[in-house]
């Protein structure tokens, strides 16, 4: 695909500043296709790390992402292009009701998904993604957690590591654009209509629909499935925006939305244009407290030590 004019200026500036362009796999596919690296949450954190030669890190993805970007990276500038562009899940979680379930389980270890601010991501043992949070709480070793905020997550735990109490915290936190894909109905009458598909579930979605996908998979593991399977059909429930990257990656193959307009608003506030205006101006910076950052960093890095 040739890129269009402004494309092309995003890359000339990019290379000037010495800027790094990290973007998450939901942005637009004129991003998309401009990034250093596009990933899952689990890929752009460890890209992130190793960001140490760039001057500028520029985040196209949402408010989280962009933070866990800035604690990895102390004195580091890292620019997102929209102050807008904030995950309604990672705000779910209050402060007090994390504390209040640490004095109530006191030594249980606090896993929490990196869908999740700063401030309780200080308050973590361990942080973990959609692609590591099994093994995350698997190599944890022990026989409860405290778990948050996303409960469709913490099910998904639950399934695949057996014998492990998962306390969810809040009750009820959960993904917007997952909970729209339902339980699956339309996904279900598209594998009728295409024999030898396979559908896919983000493990945000909902349970139901969980059990019945052929596999569930963060979206990093959507791609290398897409890569690997012998299927020529495949039904995506995640959000839109990866369909683009599936489409671009595999010629010949056909992936269809689980469910039709399932996108996720704070992903695409997130423009070229807006992109460009970050560059030039090199604004809005991330900052990130820091005492804060230091104790969410620890949390941060041991996920990345436990997930290899
Ligand atoms: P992934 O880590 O699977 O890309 O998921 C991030 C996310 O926010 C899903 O809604
Ligand atoms: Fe947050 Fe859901 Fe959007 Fe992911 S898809 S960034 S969890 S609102």
């Amino acid at each position: 695909m040739a890129l269009n004019e402004l494309q092309r200026r995003v890359l000339r500036l990019k290379e000037e500043k010495n800027a790094i362009l990290l973007a998450h796999n939901y942005q637009v596919p004129e991003i998309q296709v401009i990034a250093d690296h596009l990933g899952d949450s689990l890929e752009l954190c460890i890209e992130a790390q190793r960001a140490e030669d760039a001057d500028m890190i520029v985040f196209c993805g949402v408010d989280f992402m962009a933070e866990t970007a800035a604690i990895l990276n102390p004195g580091k500038k890292v620019v997102i292009p929209s102050q807008k562009a904030c995950c309604p899940m990672a705000a779910m979680l209050p402060m007090s009701r994390l504390i209040e379930a640490k004095k109530r389980h006191p030594g249980a270890p606090v896993v929490l998904y990196v869908n999740t601010l700063a401030e309780a991501k200080a308050e973590a043992t361990v942080t973990c993604t959609s692609a590591n949070a099994d093994r995350i709480v698997r190599r944890l070793d022990t026989d409860t957690v405290i778990f948050g905020p996303d409960r469709n997550l913490a099910y998904f735990v639950g399934k695949r590591v057996p014998g492990v109490e998962i306390i969810p915290v809040p009750e009820d936190g959960h993904c917007n654009v997952h909970r729209f894909i339902g339980d699956g109905d339309e996904a279900m009458e598209l594998k009728k209509r295409y024999p030898g598909s396979e559908v896919w579930a983000h493990p945000e979605c909902e349970p139901a629909f969980q059990d019945r996908a052929d596999y569930v998979l963060s979206t990093g593991g959507m791609v290398r499935r897409a890569r690997e399977s012998g299927a020529e059909v495949f039904i995506v429930g995640t959000e839109l925006g990866l369909i683009d990257r599936l489409d671009r990656e595999n010629p010949g193959k056909t992936f269809l939305p689980a469910k039709r307009f399932a996108e996720c608003g704070a992903m695409k506030r997130i423009t070229l244009e807006g992109l460009y205006a970050a560059l030039v101006n090199e604004e809005p910076v991330v900052t990130v407290q820091e005492d804060v950052a230091s104790r969410a960093r620890q949390a941060i890095e041991r996920m990345l030590e436990l997930s290899v």
